[in-house]
């Protein structure tokens, strides 16, 4: 039943890069890897902090200037790096010609300063919100949030990565240096059409199933990524930004070493083969650059529908993709090394893998005392041709699908829940895999489609799996408030369901 497939055979990715030598691909462009601009918000800032969005233009990487927006940026916006206690007087100007919003992804912050979809910045306005960062290191991430908007609005490029940073981990025997031995990545699935501009065109697939591309892209440039490093530890914190594609991560040699997820550390490195990642998701992992001269990480990820086969293979074949470092496989997902990590004999950051990383004591149920049920329904009977037809690429007014049978509703409170109790959320799905998020909290997943979630998702989470009926459970408690004016947010983080309405509200008081 499920069209996402997930089998990475180690021996396929191993064979895909057999015989690979770095200098050796003639045909293939490594673009450098770019490093999103970093502004450092710890070491202070003079009056309010300004993110201007607005329409610009960008070139990916092939020559052409596409349309785009960004955050004090021609693409994407900034990384903010702050620290926990700090209080940050943002000022966002919308000059995107259209109404948006500035949603702080993973932040447990009031729902008057959340920047969902309550909080709209006409065209021209200024929103002037103080964020209090009180939780404890970890990277999030923040984004248009515009109901209606969103997918189209973050796949323009309205998405930029806010890291948190706390004692331990500003003390941490941890690789900090930014864009030395600490790499942001902000991974992303396009389109381009053929004159090789960013296309986004909503039909009815691409709101059934999310919009997928066929083209990765990493901080806004065509993969494969190439990036030389020292001799030592790196870390690479990943951001899947992806409007609706899961991606599968893996390292062609040795596993992943993984420290961190959404809400912060891991009790300790977790190794694995394959990461899975949806959309909405954030890891850090650590990459030993000591014992190899080169290292890739591997992606992942399900192409669109383009005519069958024959349509993929075209699409793998024009794009110049050499087998060596992409693969087409599994009938419709790529594989291709996102980013080549390539030594140099400079001593870089040298330490042991962490073993012990944060207090994460085992989620316990019996604190809970209410258990909440919700069920996506991605299909409700709406006619989605028609509403893809309807013009300007946007999901209309959110009815076309739904949670518990009511598609999102601006003027309808869903849930009240009680500040500071501990809750269990229960998740299920009427079809297909979809991941859910929940506004203002960080939770540990308790199950995940039906299962115990895999060692790298047992920490402080945001997000979770759900596949088909059988329950994703976590174990939630909220500590900010959010009154009937300023609700939260629950919903599915594949942009265009979350747009077509698999969204609810909910109060905190
Ligand atoms: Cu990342 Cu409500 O969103
Ligand atoms: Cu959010
Ligand atoms: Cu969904």
């Amino acid at each position: 039943m499920n069209r996402r497939k997930f089998v990475v055979g180690a021996a396929t990715a191993s064979a895909a890069l057999a015989g690979l030598t770095p200098f050796g691909m003639a045909q293939t462009v490594l673009r450098p890897l770019p490093i999103l601009p970093m502004t450092d918000l710890i070491k202070g800032f003079e009056s309010r902090i300004s993110l201007n969005l607005s329409a610009s233009t960008h070139d990916f990487g092939n020559g052409v200037n596409s349309n785009t927006f960004g955050i004090n940026n021609s693409y994407l916006g900034p990384v903010l790096k702050v620290r926990q206690g700090q209080t940050l007087p943002f000022e966002v100007l919308n000059e995107i010609g259209e109404v948006s919003t500035l949603h702080w992804h993973g932040l447990h912050v009031p729902g008057d300063v959340d920047g969902g979809p309550h909080q709209q910045i006409e065209p021209g306005a200024i929103w002037s919100p103080d964020v209090p960062i009180s939780q404890k290191a970890s990277m999030n991430w923040f984004h248009s949030h515009a109901h209606g908007k969103t997918a189209q609005q973050v796949y323009k490029g309205l998405a930029g990565v806010l890291l948190i940073e706390d004692d331990e981990s500003l003390s941490a025997d941890l690789p900090k240096t930014y864009g030395v031995d600490d790499f942001t990545l902000v991974l992303q699935d396009k389109t381009f059409d053929k004159s090789g501009s960013l296309n986004y065109t909503l039909t009815e697939t691409v709101l059934d199933d999310g919009f997928l591309g066929e083209t990765l892209v990493v901080n806004g440039a065509i993969a494969p990524t190439l990036q030389v490093v020292q001799t030592g530890l790196v870390r690479l914190r990943i951001l899947n930004a992806c409007n609706a594609n899961f991606l599968n991560l893996s390292m062609a040699t040795g596993p992943l070493n993984i420290i961190a997820s959404d809400g912060g550390f891991l009790a300790s490195t977790v190794q694995t083969d394959i990461l899975t990642m949806a959309p909405g998701e954030r890891y850090e992992i650590l990459v030993d650059m000591r014992r190899v001269d080169i290292n890739q990480l591997l992606v992942s990820y399900e192409l669109p529908e383009i005519d069958g086969i024959g349509g993929y293979l075209r699409e793998f074949n024009t794009r110049g993709f050499s087998s060596l470092i992409a693969k087409l496989w599994n009938e419709g997902d790529l594989e291709i090394a996102a980013l080549t990590l390539k030594r140099q004999d400079e001593p870089g950051f040298n330490a042991s893998m962490p073993e012990n990383l944060a207090n994460l004591s085992a989620p316990d149920k019996t604190e809970a005392s209410v258990t909440r049920s919700f069920e996506l329904n991605q299909y409700t009977g709406a006619d989605l041709e028609a509403l893809a037809a309807a013009g300007d690429n946007y999901c209309g007014n959110g009815s076309a699908m739904a949670i518990n049978g009511k598609s999102m509703d601006m003027d309808r409170i869903d849930e009240n829940v009680r500040k500071g109790d501990t809750e269990i959320w229960r998740i299920s799905v009427d079809d297909w895999r979809h991941p859910f998020h929940i506004h203002g909290c960080s939770f540990r997943i308790l199950t995940q489609e039906g299962k115990q979630p895999p060692a790298y998702a047992q920490g402080w989470k945001d997000m979770v799996h759900v596949d088909g009926e059988v329950w994703s459970e976590v174990l939630v408690r909220f500590d900010c408030e959010a009154l009937k004016d300023a609700p939260y947010m629950y919903h599915c983080h594949i942009l265009e369901h979350e747009d077509c309405g698999m969204m609810g509200q909910f109060t905190v008081a």
